[in-house]
């Protein structure tokens, strides 16, 4: 019956301090082996943004944001001012089937978008360039910082021509062809437009993290503890911002306790064998295992879970989004009334009263495994580096809209590291998590000025 399997899918979904543990000490030599010659599962990207900003960026940019849910155009202006940033904005919807179509739809929205933000907002004929920070949250391998090969889509994305190739090109002949007055001067992931907009308003902020339709981080690390690196004889102590795609950790399947579920969303993916981690906590993909557990029990005759129901919309692949086991985990009634409603509306399904009970351990274990596992990839940064404190600046829906994340993100932190008795006592953490400022605006354009900047001192 449902508390069988209950007990079945507890077993499967929790991960226990020591598992915890074993995952970070894995990923520490993960992160090490990204930065080697030989590489590994994690790419470790170098981004060539190299060094955090002093506060005393000034100028205007375009910050382009191309994440998953929204396109976002923002026009920021830095001001000498430490810290103080004007910003104007327009966000655009992503269309889904642009997630799916052709290079050519995709870089004409993109530019589109521009253009409209530009009109809106500027006479063209007046216009110098403008420097533009293009937040492209997506693996992409640099050699500078204004081009980026893309290594593959993530997060669902499968658009044909454009994987292994520079995407800086067909996005300028985009802007080109519609006359725009703009440069692309650096090209970012928004993790490291997180870290650096964190760290230019609090200089504790060491690791820029998203969790959100995907999950990834980004830190500093000096040049000389970059072996694949070395061949470009650089200065060993430039700082150098690295994007880890830490979603592809343990693509060899190693260490991860991953379900049958897991198992199914991988194989179903666009792109089966890659974002192993990312897979089991980004926001993208919750409500699909959601969904696959759901399923399951109903085709299981042991369970009956939904007898006699109509599950056609339980069916669609990607029908349940990260949002619905929020609104499940906060339904304040204790009859779960709410989810009763929630799963009548949506799903066109009438939940029994043990079946409601269910739904929402199951959702609490779904959304507990992902924030626990969010702490080994920071754990494992700071264990690396051999940091004793740290603030971590952070954005993304589960982060900044799920109401339990950051609490068992934390706890998942302090059965990893072990704090002293004293904390928890009035102190804060030793490691904390704490929402960031604008990572894809601010950070953007703040890239795009030291960017400038370096190009003047002829670095
Ligand atoms: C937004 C940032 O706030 O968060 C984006 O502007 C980032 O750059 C995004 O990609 C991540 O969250 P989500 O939930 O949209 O994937
Ligand atoms: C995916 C992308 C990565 C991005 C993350 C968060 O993991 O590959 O580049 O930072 O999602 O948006």
């Amino acid at each position: 019956d449902l508390s069988d399997q209950l007990a079945r899918l507890e077993e499967m979904f929790t991960i226990p301090q020591a598992k915890l543990k074993q995952i970070t000490e894995r990923f520490v030599g993960e992160l090490e082996k990204g930065l080697s010659v030989e590489g590994g599962d994690i790419p470790m990207n170098p981004t060539w943004c190299m060094g955090y900003p002093t506060g005393h960026e000034k100028g205007t940019f375009i910050a382009l944001d191309m994440g998953g849910t929204n396109l976002r155009v923002c026009e920021v202006i830095l001001t000498e001012k430490k810290g103080e940033f004007e910003i104007i904005q327009s966000k655009y919807k992503m269309p889904e089937e642009l997630k799916t179509g052709t290079a050519d739809e995709l870089w004409n929205y993109i530019a589109d978008c521009l253009q409209q933000f530009i009109q809106q907002h500027h006479d063209m004929k007046e216009l110098n360039h403008l420097p533009v920070g293009f937040t492209f949250s997506y693996p992409a391998t640099q050699e500078y910082i204004d081009h980026g090969v893309l290594q593959r889509w993530t997060k669902g994305f499968d658009i044909d021509g454009v994987e292994e190739k520079d995407v800086v090109p067909p996005f300028e002949a985009a802007i080109a062809a519609r006359g725009l007055p703009l440069k692309l001067t650096a090209l970012v992931n928004d993790t490291t437009g997180t870290l650096i907009a964190s760290a230019y308003t609090d200089t504790d902020m060491k690791i820029g993290c998203i969790f959100g339709t995907g999950c990834n981080a980004a830190y500093m690390e000096n040049v000389g503890s970059i072996p694949k690196l070395a061949h470009m004889n650089l200065d060993p102590d430039l700082p150098m911002a690295i994007n880890c795609e830490w979603g592809a950790f343990d693509n060899e399947h190693a260490v991860l306790p991953r379900t049958p579920y897991d198992i199914t969303i991988d194989k179903e993916s666009p792109r089966p064998g890659q974002q192993t981690y990312e897979k089991m906590i980004a926001g993208l993909y919750l409500g699909e295992i959601f969904r696959l557990v759901l399923l399951d029990l109903h085709q299981n005759p042991d369970c009956s879970m939904f007898e006699g129901q109509d599950i056609s919309l339980l069916q669609k692949p990607y029908f349940l989004d990260s949002g619905f086991l929020s609104q499940i985990e906060e339904d304040p009634h204790d009859n779960l009334q709410n989810t009763l409603e929630l799963f009548k509306s949506t799903l066109n399904i009438s939940p029994s009263r043990s079946e409601l009970e269910f739904i929402r351990k199951l959702a609490e274990m779904i959304g507990i495994r992902a924030a626990r596992l969010t702490a080994c990839g920071i754990a494992a940064i700071v264990k690396k580096k051999g940091w004793k404190t740290c603030h971590v600046g952070a954005d993304g829906s589960l982060f900044s809209k799920s109401k339990f994340f950051k609490g068992r993100q934390a706890q998942g932190l302090k059965d990893i590291l072990d704090w002293p008795e004293e904390y928890g006592k009035g102190k804060g953490d030793p490691v904390e998590v704490l929402p960031s400022e604008d990572g894809s605006g601010v950070g953007a354009a703040l890239i795009a000025a030291l960017t400038m900047q370096r190009v003047k001192e002829g670095q």
